[in-house]
């Protein structure tokens, strides 16, 4: 959905992954606005921020620009869904936590009426310093959102606590500022990517799932408030940003170790996975050679078990949700995968629209009804998989509940 992004630019070397950030904004297809401190604009030009955003940047508490009244600190908040002031420096942080409006960027920021979040930059002392960790605190108690910043080497030379975050990480965490928050509070556990079964040391049986269906439904989970653990085989494409774990296994058996090992207190598992049904039964310690008599490797197979199965037959069980990938007969395939496996939830799609492509058809199977979505993309599947998960695990309402 296209938002009316507010960017500030505080001073900061961390302006130059700004440049990023306001490409990948638009790109996602919002409206980008640049605001620029005095300090910012001695590190990068503000007419880099105008060609990349396509609109005016604006440095001056007095720039009559926009809105054209001379009051581009209201005007300019008041056409925002969000305002990002990306890198926020410790100096506009402390300004902003104690109220202090004495340039366009604070002004703005103590002007708004959208949610605020920012992403401190800054040198390592300066981040542990303790009047910036008493802002950071005010500034959260006052419903403002930090992005924590990574650690690692410094513009300055030292290493530590203080890097803006990516701005791949930035462009990819702020649509959740926007987002219901039908799945607060709950736990996803889930498993994604293609497995690897070796033959030997440098080979082995995989498939063709790329990961980007679970890097989208974890990513929709996220964005619904839910915390999401992540267990993966192979991936090619980034990891969501902020997971509560991560973990990359390899085989059908590794996979599921892992599952188990993460299972408890979790709300909701989903099995996004493409996970190989055998495993190589006399894998090789050392890479296979030719015998030079031309007959073939024996490669004896021997049956894996089923993660989600396994999951949802235990006792306590989170609400469980899996996947049919089908070349034909898809509904039927998938209607007859939920009964057998066992789950309340079964997404069904066709390999030959799905398997390591941006998009998907998929059909929603659960006891109550079938729902085919249109043709799009992996993330908008996503968003309908979600939606259907908050419906069949939201609590009754009060009234229900009482009548029992
Ligand atoms: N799955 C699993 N463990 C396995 C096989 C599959 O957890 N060993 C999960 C997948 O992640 C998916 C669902 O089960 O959510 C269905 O996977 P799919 O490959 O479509 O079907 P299979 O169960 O393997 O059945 P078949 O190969 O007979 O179609």
């Amino acid at each position: 959905m296209k938002k009316n992004i507010l960017l500030g630019i505080s001073g900061g070397i961390a302006a130059y992954k700004s440049c990023e950030l306001v490409r990948l904004l638009k790109k996602q297809g919002h409206d980008v606005h640049v605001v620029m401190s005095r300090a910012a604009a001695e590190f990068i030009g503000p007419l880099t921020f105008q060609a990349l955003s396509g609109n005016p940047v604006y440095t001056d508490t007095h720039d009559g620009g926009f809105g054209g009244n001379g009051m581009a600190h209201i005007n300019l908040t008041r056409q925002a869904d969000v305002f990002l002031i990306a890198p926020a420096s410790a100096n506009t942080l402390a300004k902003i936590a104690c109220g202090i409006a004495d340039n366009l960027l604070t002004t703005l920021a103590a002007a708004r009426k959208c949610p605020l979040a920012v992403a401190p930059a800054m040198n390592v002392e300066m981040w542990h310093n303790p009047a910036n960790l008493r802002h950071i605190a005010r500034l959260q108690a006052d419903g403002i959102t930090v992005f924590q910043p990574a650690e690692g080497e410094q513009a300055c030379g030292e290493s530590g606590t203080g890097r803006m975050p990516e701005a791949a990480e930035l462009a990819d965490l702020l649509p959740d500022l926007w987002h219901a928050k039908p799945l607060a509070e709950k736990k996803v556990l889930m498993t994604a990517g293609a497995t690897f079964e070796a033959i030997d040391p440098v080979r082995g049986i995989t498939n063709l799932s790329s990961g980007q269906m679970g890097a989208a439904l974890a990513r929709a989970c996220r964005a619904a408030g839910a915390e999401v653990s992540l267990i993966h085989g192979q991936m090619q494409t980034a990891l969501p940003a902020g997971l509560a774990y991560s973990e990359q296994t390899q085989g059908a058996r590794e996979m599921l170790d892992a599952v188990l090992r993460r299972l408890n207190g979790q709300d909701i598992f989903i099995s996004v996975a493409a996970v190989a049904d055998y495993h190589v039964k006399n894998r090789s310690r050392h890479k296979i050679k030719k015998d030079g008599s031309g007959a073939p490797p024996v490669i004896e197979l021997a049956q894996n078990p089923d993660i989600l199965a396994t999951v949802a037959a235990l006792p306590d069980a989170p609400f469980c949700v899996g996947f049919a990938a089908e070349s034909e007969n898809i509904v039927e395939h998938g209607r007859a995968k939920r009964l057998k496996k066992g789950i309340p939830l079964l997404v069904a799609n066709d390999v030959s629209v799905a398997m390591g492509k941006p998009d998907n058809q998929i059909t929603l199977i659960d006891a109550e009804r079938e729902t085919a979505l249109p043709a799009g993309s992996k993330a908008a599947a996503a968003e309908a998989i979600v939606a259907r998960i908050a419906e069949l695990t939201a609590a009754p309402p009060a009234s229900e509940t009482e009548a029992v």
